[in-house]
């Protein structure tokens, strides 16, 4: 197998110390677009600008993983069909400590951390992540650019648009559709479908806001 570039040194660093720990991808260096350069070395390996990557790492040698976090998520879009059009094979990555049943189709450059939980018979686009501690119940579907979030337990069934942010802990019966680019707040337990381009959050859910303009945004304090 090919070493692996990781594009993306915020959520990037996240994900190298869930990977390092198994050891099954070899991550060679990071990269980061020029203006958002910081630091020439992260985790012990270096950081190399996004516009030179292909010279120093060429895709004829190296794989890439787009790691793009949650705070402007039409950023995770953007940045996988940035890598995508430099040539380079966008690898999945499965931590050996997720139990992903059998038969689950899915295309490139999707992340399922450890400890998470993926039924039988799902379906999962390009660029999802799905962090530590998630039930995704049996024949699910999954757009592209998803994030679902650690501790969720989403029901059997479950249809998630493409860019939609479900946070941490959320709780949702089965059979529910996520419209595309909706957020689903913290600690929500989702009873209905959840409207495209909408904020929900509570028990239950319900939508408190739209930002078709932006896309999904999230501040952390
Ligand atoms: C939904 C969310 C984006 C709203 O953030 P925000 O716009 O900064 O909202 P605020 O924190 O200012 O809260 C506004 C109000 O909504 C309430 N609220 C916010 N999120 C809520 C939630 N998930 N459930 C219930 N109420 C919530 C707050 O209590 C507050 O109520 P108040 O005005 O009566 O005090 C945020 O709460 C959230 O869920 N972020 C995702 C966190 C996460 O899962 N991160 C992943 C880490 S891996």
């Amino acid at each position: 197998m090919k070493k692996v570039i990781i594009y993306g040194a915020g959520y990037g660093k996240v994900f190298f110390y869930e990977a390092e720990r198994y050891g099954i991808i070899d991550i060679e260096a990071f990269t980061v677009d020029q203006a958002y350069m910081k630091n020439e070395k992260e985790c012990g390996l270096p950081v190399v600008p996004f516009e030179e990557v292909k010279r120093i790492y060429p895709p004829s040698k190296y794989d890439m993983l787009v790691v793009c976090g949650y705070s402007v998520m039409r950023n995770r879009k953007i940045m996988y069909e940035k890598a995508k059009s430099k040539g380079y094979t966008l690898i999945n990555y499965i931590s050996p400590a997720a139990v992903v049943e059998s038969g689950i189709k899915m295309g490139d450059n999707n992340i399922i951390m450890s400890n998470s939980v993926i039924g039988y018979g799902g379906l999962m686009g390009n660029g999802n992540i799905v962090c530590q501690n998630v039930y995704l119940g049996h024949e699910f579907y999954i757009g592209s650019h998803t994030i679902i979030s650690a501790g969720c337990t989403l029901g059997g069934g479950s249809r998630i648009s493409d860019l939609v942010f479900i946070g941490m802990g959320v709780t949702a019966r089965s059979f529910l559709s996520y419209g595309e680019e909706s957020l689903i707040g913290i600690g929500s337990n989702v009873l209905k479908d959840v409207e495209p381009f909408s904020t929900c959050y509570g028990n239950p859910a319900k939508a408190v806001g739209f930002h078709k303009e932006t896309g999904v945004i999230i501040k952390e304090r």
